[in-house]
């Protein structure tokens, strides 16, 4: 049968770097095909290119049998071709509503009046075809990174699409709304329209992909059946070398406690909570999407208010009520929404690592050689995969932007970090890496790292201790050398109201 799509030959540069190097690719009607590879491999280029945001230098791109006249392709035209995109990072309009975003995406090419009963007529729609039960008023700032990523696929579905590209979709979703996700696009499929899906979660690649491709530095390694491949030689294929996947033996002697926070509570939580973390420590925390993990960060931080609860630091009481007040006292937030909340995204790699130590710095004197000492160290031992220390954020990678994140955390000086979700969207080589330096971070036996994830695999080899949330309170502390998955899982469904 002809191919949906076919893609030849496609190059790339930006600056004089080639990031895409005559990539081929195809898909089928009705199949999910997956592509893979390390951050900054080129796959969300490639996509770009495809949905018409990028020019190819070179290449050619054939629609159902149709080669495409490439000299005046561009947004508009891929979605009329039926090209149609759910970002890797949120193209949401966050201080309209609901309803407004999604009659934006429908009705951008009509004129005149705006009837606000058909527009949330049409909004309750396309929210009811993705079982997505909100109000279409609200407004889109408010909403948590899961709805937000779950009204960026009702807005891709409410047009007309042949090939839909899917970049990362399920990163910011919990395991229900996966699900969904899932059985959307088993719908999809069964329409004929073709699906390029791309994930860092591979566990979830071989259970939706029909074919897989495995992209590395511009280049396309191989394409494979899903159904005969084996996770180990993917990672090989992505990664270029083995990589050894056990969990490290890390004697963790905890020394003093660093923090303890006693009965707190906001609106978030359903029951006081109280825990503590000790110098040296790795402490999990971890549940479904959904049951509180990012609001108690939150809440420690100084982000969100408190109604009630004490805090102390190094054994001392303290007060936070700003993020600035916990900054102060070395404490360090990575949050899970890492496009809205950690980056300045016009200034470069090393402005945006050393931002928050800078910002301690007050007055006093700053040799701008160390600081690039610093940075650079920092860059490379991460592997953030940029141009040079001041290409602008905005021009890294997704996964990429989030070690960057990471990064400048690391370099902030604090002693309690806070690490919400931080390696979502980051490919399996790198992930590793991050665990190894946040052991290293504790490894001095003075700092103390909270490490929050709804990945109960990555919690069980990161963490020294687990706690488990669900339905906006502590149920549970458990040991990870004793402990299982199906534990955790029975523990995290325990309460069983969940939001997500
Ligand atoms: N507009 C741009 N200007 C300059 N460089 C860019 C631009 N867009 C992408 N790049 C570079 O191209 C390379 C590939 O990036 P791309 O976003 O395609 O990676 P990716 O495979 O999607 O990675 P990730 O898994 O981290 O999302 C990166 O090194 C990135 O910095
Ligand atoms: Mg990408």
């Amino acid at each position: 049968m002809e191919k949906l799509l076919q893609v030849e030959g496609v190059a790339k540069s930006f600056f004089g770097v080639s990031v895409l190097k005559g990539v081929d690719f195809d898909l089928d009607h009705g199949e999910v095909h997956v592509l893979l590879g390390e951050n900054g491999a080129g796959k969300s280029t490639l996509m770009k290119i495809l949905s018409g945001a990028y020019q190819l230098d070179a290449g050619s791109i054939t629609l159902d049998g149709q080669k495409l006249d490439l000299s005046a392709y561009g947004p508009r035209t891929a979605e009329d071709l039926g090209i149609v995109t759910v970002y890797q990072n949120f193209h949401l309009i966050p201080h309209l509503s609901v309803a407004e975003n999604l009659s934006l995406a429908s009705f951008t090419h009509g004129r005149g009046l705006i009837r606000w009963e058909s527009v949330y007529d049409h909004a309750r729609e396309v929210l009811s075809r993705v079982d997505f039960d909100i109000d279409p008023r609200t407004k889109v700032r408010a909403l948590p990174v899961s709805k937000k990523q779950m009204l960026e696929i009702a807005v891709a579905l409410s047009k007309n699409a042949k090939v839909l590209i899917m970049d990362e979709p399920t990163a910011a979703l919990s395991r229900r709304e996966t699900e969904t996700l899932f059985k959307i696009i088993g719908d999809i499929k069964a329409r004929g329209i073709g699906i390029i899906y791309i994930s860092h979660k591979l566990e979830e690649v071989k259970l939706i992909g029909d074919r897989i491709t495995v992209m590395r530095d511009g280049v396309k390694v191989a394409t494979v059946t899903a159904k005969d491949a084996d996770l180990d030689m993917i990672i090989g294929l992505m990664i270029g070398k083995n990589l050894s996947r056990s969990r490290q033996a890390r004697e963790a002697v905890p020394g003093d406690e660093l923090f303890r926070a006693v009965d707190l509570n906001n609106p978030n939580f359903s029951a006081p909570i109280s825990f503590g973390v000790r110098k040296g420590e790795i402490l999990g925390i971890t549940g479904l999407v959904g049951s509180g993990k990012t609001e108690l960060s939150r809440a420690v931080f100084g982000v969100d208010k408190l109604n009630n609860g004490r805090m102390s630091l190094g054994g001392r009481p303290v007060r936070i009520d700003s993020p600035k007040q916990a900054v102060r006292l070395g404490i360090g937030y990575l949050p899970e929404d890492r496009d809205a909340d950690g980056l300045c995204l016009n200034l470069g790699v090393k402005e945006n690592v050393s931002l928050v130590y800078l910002s301690k710095l007050k007055g006093l004197l700053f040799s701008i050689t160390s600081e690039r000492r610093t940075v650079s160290g920092i860059v490379q031992s991460i592997g953030i995969k940029c141009a040079g220390l001041s290409q602008q954020v905005k021009y890294l990678s997704g996964g990429n932007k989030q070690k960057v994140v990471f990064g400048k955390w690391l370099f902030a000086g604090c002693r309690l970090l806070i690490l919400d979700e931080p390696t979502i969207g980051i490919d399996v080589g790198a992930r590793s890496e991050i665990y190894g330096m946040i052991r290293q971070f504790v490894d001095g036996g003075e700092r103390a790292v909270v490490f929050i994830s709804s990945d109960m695999d990555e919690v069980l080899e990161v963490a020294d201790r687990i706690l488990v949330m669900s339905g906006g309170a502590l149920v549970v502390e458990l040991d990870p050398r004793l402990t299982t998955k199906q534990e955790i899982m029975k523990y995290s469904l325990l309460a069983g109201k969940t939001a997500g």
